[in-house]
């Protein structure tokens, strides 16, 4: 059924839209789940090209655990796009948008790095969408939207144990 309630969009300014379940109290973290949404995606990409480009003496290990990563936060995005729709807000629909939102978690790197440097770049990526991830489950939680504080928590846990995974692989005195 259409409504006449006014939406946050991507920008942060207001919209006609349709209502969805919790969209008002919503307004107060969408933008920041719609980064969250970005920031998956984006780290989606980093890990997915990682997993191609690793190479050296710990090739398999480290191309199969990239394969879980990605294939992981297929399903984040998936549950995150989702809850928005339910929320009653449009996602994020193209590449110039992930870029803008995903900031700072995206920073891809143009240039090849070698396996040590994927790692890091992997495992700092990761610790920044964790941390994205957790201030706006805190926003949520304030927001008493249980559905999505509880989708976040999930993935936050997953992110935190995959950010573990890749930091193990560190071999820097950085590292530590
Ligand atoms: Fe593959």
């Amino acid at each position: 059924m259409k409504s006449t309630s006014k939406m946050i969009d991507l920008d942060g300014s207001t919209k006609d839209s349709y209502e969805g379940k919790n969209s008002k109290k919503a307004e107060k973290f969408i933008k920041p789940l719609q980064s969250v949404l970005a920031s998956l995606y984006a780290a989606r990409l980093k890990s997915q090209v990682y997993h191609w480009q690793v190479h050296g003496p710990n090739f398999y290990g480290i191309h199969k655990l990239l394969e879980e990563v990605y294939k992981s936060l297929d399903q984040s995005i998936d549950d995150t796009a989702e809850r928005i729709r339910t929320l009653g807000m449009h996602t994020v629909s193209s590449f110039s948008e992930i870029i803008q939102l995903s900031a700072p978690a995206n920073a891809s790197s143009d240039k090849f790095l070698s396996t040590q440097e994927m790692i890091a770049d992997m495992q700092e990526a990761l610790d920044r969408l964790s941390e994205k991830i957790r201030s706006t489950a805190d926003l949520a939680e304030e927001a008493e939207d249980i559905v999505t504080v509880d989708m976040l928590t999930r993935i936050l846990g997953t992110t935190e144990k995959f950010e573990w995974m890749v930091r193990s692989l560190r071999t820097s005195p950085k590292a530590e």
